[in-house]
Formats: structure tokens, C-alpha cells, sequence
């Protein structure tokens, strides 16, 4: 690897300070990543990027580039433990805008900490082949180059341009894993078997292509996330053969992007409309919108996921009147509606031919009669007819199967 040192080893000084940093968070935990972490420039991957900056109206993203930033200050952010979004709403580059911009991030470089956390959690050994789903900038790819070396890397990134990106910054050091573009979801059958596969996109299930591409006893990690859209579980599923896996929720809050497929579907006008106008039947409930605030309920709600899988959150206030929850199933026209009153007590409104909140009711009643486990205490089975998370009993109260449905 070629690293190049434009600032006089100002970048070098910064490494070996995010590593002491990442080694007293805990997430940097053995001395081969920490090497890896030492050496490799992350400002190679990442020489323009946003700056996230939240107002009370919206997000807004600040460009940071070379024509608007100093390097010395570039540099200095670039090795903080952030999250730097490389590209918003699938087209727009840090370069495309000289002011701050609204938008959807859909590339990045995760924040090092979490990159390290979850190469740490992978337990590779020299001379593990791994495939990487998720190259985006190329900064986690070089540190497995770095690590196991780049003929045993294999990473797919989605979004061609993306691809392209990282594959020159890659090259750029004088690393050449394999870098394929196309749906990661797929795997990448050529390189198969693999001893790990590493998931930087967060998934609704795991694909059947990710265990049938593992050599049995190898290892697959991956985020798992849910369209009530906050909350999400690193989990590690050992390949048993035959197209079975299980594992285990690792805990934390780490959350990612979705991966394309794997995202909840944009909501039109007309769903805006069909709240407005549906009829519902209103009762009252115990369980209150907070076990839906992922601060506050981080495991509640992974489990309301669970219970209406293929719901979504819409929070918003209706005629300057108090913010509420909807929970709505666009595919089965089923909705929700969450309203705290006066008194603190809740109500609920439903309509639909499932009543969504009757089932998260159930589950959350379960979980609280179980001790309220917190998600580390989950695991996940994975078969080629299902896939199952549950606690306590795979075929207990507390498991739900994920939907399949998609590839
Ligand atoms: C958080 S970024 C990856 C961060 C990256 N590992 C790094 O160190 O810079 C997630 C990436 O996953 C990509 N992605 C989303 N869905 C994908 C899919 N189905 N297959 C492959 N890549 C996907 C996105 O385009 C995005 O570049």
C-alpha cells in the first residue's frame, strides 16, 4: 500500500489518535485491525463529503471540498468518529453545491468505530476470503486489503458510480480486491465459498444467496432493520449447511442504510389522502406511542417490527394539532393512529382488515411478561423454507418469522 503524505504526516499523527480513541471506546479491540486503522488514509476515500446539520425545519447537508475547506480542516474531520455522507438521493456529490442542500443520504464512509466493531466482530484469521456487501467509499475494503490481503476481498456495491469511486481510490493505494458492481443482495456466486460475508447495508432478512455462498462453520454479519425505520440489530449467523444459519443479536444501536431492495417504500400523496378520509374505530390502549420512539424503546421497537413487519412509521401533526404516530400497511390498507391525551393516557385508531396495533399489543405484552429481554438476548434461524427471530424458544410466543418475500 502507498500512502500519501501531502501534510508532512499530519494524517499519520491523526490515525494513531482515532485508534487510541477507537481502542478506549471498545471498538477496537485487537492489534491487527489496529494496524489497519494506522496505516490506511481514510482522506483517499473521502476527499469531499457532507456535513450533516440539523435546523428545527430539516436536515441539511454542508458540503466539505477541497475549493470550500482547508485540508488541515478536512483532515481533522475526516479522522473524528463521524459518519460522512459521500452522496445524497442516489446522483448528488459533495461537489454538485457550494451551499447546504436537503436530501437523503445514500453513500457514505461509516463513522471508524463501527467499521472497526464490526470487523472485530467477524473474527477473521489469515487467509479468510471474504465477501463485502456495501462497498461504498472503499475505506472498510482497504482495511480487509490491508488485513487479509486484497486478493482475498470481494465487494459489491449497487450504485455504479459509487463502484467506480472506490475502485480508483482503492487503486490509488495499491489495493486491488475484487470489486463488483451489481446487487449485493445476490452475493457474488464466483467467489464462492466465502469464510465471511460482511453486510455495511442493513437487510429485512438475510439473502438465501449470503448462506448458500458461506462454507459451512463460516460466518455471516450483518445489520437487520425494520420499515418503523429507527430501529435495527447487528446480528452473526454461523452457516450450518444446507442453506441453514443461526445466530445471535450482538447489541448495540448501530443502524445503517438499507439496502436498495430492502427499503421501505416511498409513500405517495394518495396514502396522505386515505388517512385523511378512512374510517376508524378508536379504544383505548396501554401501550402508549413511546415503546415506538427508538430512544426510548430501543427493543419494544425491534419488536413492534417484528409483530407488523411490513408497516411503516409516519409521525406528523394534523391541522396544527398535536404530533401524532400512524402506523400504516400500505400493501394490506391497514392503519394505526397513536394519540396521547391530556391525562397521559393513549388512545388508538384502527381500521383495516388487520387491526396493526391489536398485534404489536400482543407482542409487547409477551416481551414485557418474558422481563423485557433486551435485544441481545434475540437470536435468528435461518432455513430455506423461513427465517425466524426469537427469544427463549425458536417456536415460542416470543418468535416472529421475517418477510421473505423479497430476494
Ligand atoms: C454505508 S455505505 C457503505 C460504507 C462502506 N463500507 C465504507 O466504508 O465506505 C452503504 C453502501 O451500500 C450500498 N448498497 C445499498 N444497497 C446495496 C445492495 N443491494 N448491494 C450492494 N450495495 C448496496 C450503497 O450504495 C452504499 O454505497
Amino acid at each position: 500500500m502507498t500512502t500519501p503524505e501531502p501534510d508532512g504526516g499530519r494524517a499519520a499523527a491523526l490515525r494513531v489518535k482515532l485508534a487510541d480513541e477507537l481502542e478506549a471506546s471498545g471498538d477496537l479491540r485487537t492489534e491487527p485491525w489496529r494496524a489497519t486503522i494506522e496505516t490506511v488514509p481514510r482522506e483517499a476515500f473521502i476527499p469531499s463529503f457532507f456535513e450533516r446539520i440539523d435546523t428545527p425545519q430539516q436536515t441539511m447537508w454542508r458540503p466539505i471540498t477541497p475549493e470550500l475547506v482547508s485540508q488541515q480542516a478536512r483532515l481533522e474531520l475526516t479522522y473524528t468518529d463521524e459518519t460522512w455522507v459521500t452522496q445524497l438521493d442516489h446522483h448528488t456529490w459533495p461537489v454538485d453545491t457550494a451551499v447546504p442542500i436537503p436530501g437523503e443520504p445514500t453513500s457514505s464512509s461509516t463513522l471508524p468505530g463501527l467499521v472497526v466493531r464490526m470487523l472485530e466482530e467477524l473474527q477473521v484469521e489469515d487467509g479468510s476470503r471474504v465477501l463485502e456487501i456495501g462497498t461504498g467509499t472503499g475505506y472498510s475494503s482497504a482495511l480487509m486489503s490491508a488485513r487479509l490481503g486484497a486478493e482475498l476481498v470481494t465487494s459489491v456495491e449497487v450504485d455504479a458510480e459509487v463502484a467506480v469511486r472506490a475502485k480508483e481510490a482503492l487503486a490509488a493505494i495499491g489495493f486491488m480486491p475484487d470489486l463488483v458492481t451489481g446487487d449485493g443482495l445476490l452475493g457474488y456466486q464466483p467467489g464462492a465459498l466465502y469464510d465471511r460475508v460482511i453486510a455495511t447495508c442493513s437487510v429485512r432478512h438475510v439473502p438465501k444467496t449470503w448462506v448458500n455462498q458461506t462454507r459451512p462453520g463460516g460466518l455471516i454479519l450483518t445489520t437487520m432493520l425494520g420499515w418503523l425505520d429507527a430501529s435495527s440489530g447487528l446480528v452473526r449467523l454461523e452457516v450450518t449447511g444446507d442453506g441453514t444459519a443461526e445466530g445471535a443479536f450482538l447489541g448495540g444501536t448501530e443502524s445503517f442504510m438499507p439496502a436498495r431492495p430492502h427499503a421501505a417504500p416511498r409513500l405517495g400523496d394518495d396514502v396522505y389522502t386515505w388517512i385523511d378520509e378512512v374510517e376508524t374505530t378508536e379504544r383505548a390502549t396501554a401501550a402508549g406511542p413511546e415503546i415506538l420512539d427508538p430512544w426510548d424503546g430501543w427493543t419494544s421497537m425491534f419488536i413492534a417490527q417484528l409483530a407488523v413487519p411490513d408497516s411503516q412509521l409516519l409521525i406528523y401533526g394534523v391541522d396544527g394539532g398535536p404530533v401524532i404516530e400512524h402506523i400504516i400497511d400500505v400493501n394490506q390498507h391497514a392503519i394505526a393512529i397513536l394519540r396521547k391525551l391530556p391525562d397521559d393516557s393513549t388512545v388508538v385508531r384502527q381500521a383495516g382488515p388487520v387491526a396493526l396495533w391489536d398485534s404489536v399489543e400482543a407482542a409487547i405484552s409477551e416481551w414485557r411478561n418474558a422481563g423485557s429481554p433486551p435485544l441481545e438476548q434475540f437470536r435468528i434461524s435461518v432455513t430455506p423454507e423461513a427465517q425466524t427471530v426469537w427469544f427463549g424458544d425458536p417456536v415460542g410466543p416470543l418468535s416472529w418469522k421475517l418477510p421473505t418475500n423479497t430476494q
